[in-house]
């Protein structure tokens, strides 16, 4: 999709439509609103006066121009309340806005930057929302397909007033690219199906992202993690005929200043079977999206490696697949990960910790202080919070509130969970330092601590984004499937702990 700007008045824009937003309970028509309506000669202002515009949010309405303005059509986008109009507000309109054209069969319009001048929002982050909210509601998985159904939308001319806000517009246009582009990575590796997006095609996609930005990648093999004790990691390989990789992305933002370090690390089960443990058909069916936090890692190194935050940033996944051969691990095995600790295996599908227990302890190794896991960890969390927000836990108040914080700057919603010590009795083992599953109760909680055991001091923060990673119902930026979570967190992350 291309993105251009143009200045002047939006009505004398000639393009197939143009976009227009309308604040709820509005009475006076302001802005570009105000003059397209004056060049309908207020039809916009008729339609609100028979309260067929009203302005909510999401509300798309469709006039025909016939020949009063350049273009064709003209849309009426609704952005709410006033006082409730947020970023995510334009996101998601601008995600609706450009399905509802493409189903048109509109491959160009010019849109108003929507929101700009609202209390509190700049031109740059409306900008940079539009960006995204296009690129990511209008994203599609069809790779797959014999044949495509609707042309894409190729070009969005963004429409501003004078040319004193070009720069400003410009700097929102290329950070909303740079963060799509993450998102829709991320949600194009989860999307693929496990016969494609085996462990070798994840370190593959990592190396798309190593060459494109000139950041590091080291693969390890199996050999190689055999030789640095990762056991832990090993024994879910071991089921399956696919090799398993330890992929590790390397920004060095600020080279000179090593303490200044965050690792993202990701669960990267390619699928997940359950392994001996077998799952029911029905519940491993969504199972090749259980590396999705291994693919949001992927994502956000390669926007993080662009936007160039003073920080250095390693991203870490392990990734196999957890499949039950003939050399499967067996539950009441014992391995030991990386840092000599062992592990009785009480279920085999409890295996996002245990591939975690080895990417954490290897930042530890990396001298990293500041960790963040994210992994589609536990159906518990799905019973607990649904879709509308990941599980948060922690060992560190203040290191969870700045994860938190930078989930909410970018709208992904993260809901902290809590992590008492008495949890930890739960898995205790009788033959080993600590059990992979903690009985009934706590599941999220019971699967953060077993991971937290590898954190040794270091700040540490666990996302549990099994009900967040996928959506079965089209809305606002985000189509059926994967959604990207939460890439635009990480990002967001990183550059807040920006030394500059
Ligand atoms: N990948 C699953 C968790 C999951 C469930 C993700 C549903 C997305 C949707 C994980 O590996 C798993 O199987 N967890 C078990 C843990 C249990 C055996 C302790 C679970 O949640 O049932
Ligand atoms: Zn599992
Ligand atoms: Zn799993």
């Amino acid at each position: 999709m291309e993105f251009s700007l143009v200045t002047g008045d939006i009505t004398q824009h000639d393009s197939p439509a143009i976009v227009v937003g309308i604040m709820q309970g509005v009475t006076e028509l302001t802005g570009a609103v105000g003059k397209v309506d004056l060049a309908l000669d207020g039809a916009i202002a008729s339609l609100i006066e028979d309260g067929e515009i009203k302005g909510k949010r999401g509300e798309i309405t469709l006039l025909h121009t016939l020949g009063k303005l350049q273009a064709k059509r003209v849309v009426v986008a609704g952005l709410g309340d006033a006082d409730s109009v947020s970023i995510n507000t334009v996101r998601a309109l601008a995600g609706s806005v450009g399905r509802f054209l493409r189903s048109k069969g509109v491959t160009n319009y010019a849109s108003a930057i929507h929101g700009a001048g609202a209390e509190g929002l700049g031109i740059t982050e409306c900008a940079q929302a539009l960006v995204e909210g296009a690129e990511l509601g209008m994203y599609r998985f069809d790779k797959h397909k014999s044949e495509q159904n609707s042309p894409q939308v190729e070009s969005i001319t963004l429409a501003v007033d004078d040319d004193s806000q070009t720069e400003e517009v410009e700097t929102g246009v290329n950070r909303g690219r740079i963060i799509a582009d993450a998102v829709n990575l991320c949600r194009s590796m989860a999307n693929e199906p496990p016969n494609f997006m085996t462990p070798t095609a994840m370190a593959e996609d990592a190396l798309g992202v190593a060459t494109s930005t000139g950041i590091e990648l080291e693969v390890l093999d199996r050999p190689q993690m055999t030789e640095l004790g990762m056991g832990a990691l090993l024994g879910v390989a071991q089921g399956s005929s696919e090799p398993p990789k330890l992929i590790t992305l390397r920004y060095n933002g600020d080279p000179d200043n090593e303490e200044n370090n965050l690792a993202i690390v990701g669960k990267g089960i390619t699928f997940d079977s359950g392994g001996l443990d077998l799952k029911s058909a029905a519940g491993m069916l969504e199972m090749k999206s259980d590396m999705a936090g291994g693919a949001s890692i992927i994502g956000a190194m390669k926007a993080i490696a662009q936007l160039k935050p003073t920080i250095n940033v390693v991203g870490i996944v392990p990734a196999t697949e957890n499949m039950p051969g003939g050399k499967a691990q067996r539950p009441s095995d014992v391995v030991t990960a990386m840092n000599g600790k062992t592990i009785e295996i009480g279920n085999t599908d409890a295996e996002g910790r245990l591939v975690l227990a080895d990417g954490v302890a290897y930042a530890r190794s990396l001298g990293i202080t500041k960790i963040v896991d994210v992994a589609t960890l536990t159906g518990a969390v799905v019973v607990a919070l649904g879709n509308l927000a990941s599980g948060i836990f922690g060992n560190d108040q203040t290191w969870i509130d700045t994860v938190i914080q930078a989930g909410e700057d970018v709208g992904e919603r993260l809901w902290q969970l809590p992590t008492f010590d008495e949890y930890k009795d739960q898995y205790k083992s009788d033959i080993a330092d600590i059990n992979n599953t903690g009985g009934r109760g706590a599941g999220a909680t019971i699967g953060a601590l077993i991971i937290g055991e590898f954190a040794d001091g270091a700040q540490w923060a666990h996302l549990d984004i099994a009900g967040t990673n996928r959506t079965s119902k089209v809305d606002g930026f985000n189509p059926k499937g994967a959604t990207g979570a939460p890439v635009r967190t990480l990002v967001a992350l990183a550059e807040s702990l920006s030394a500059e």
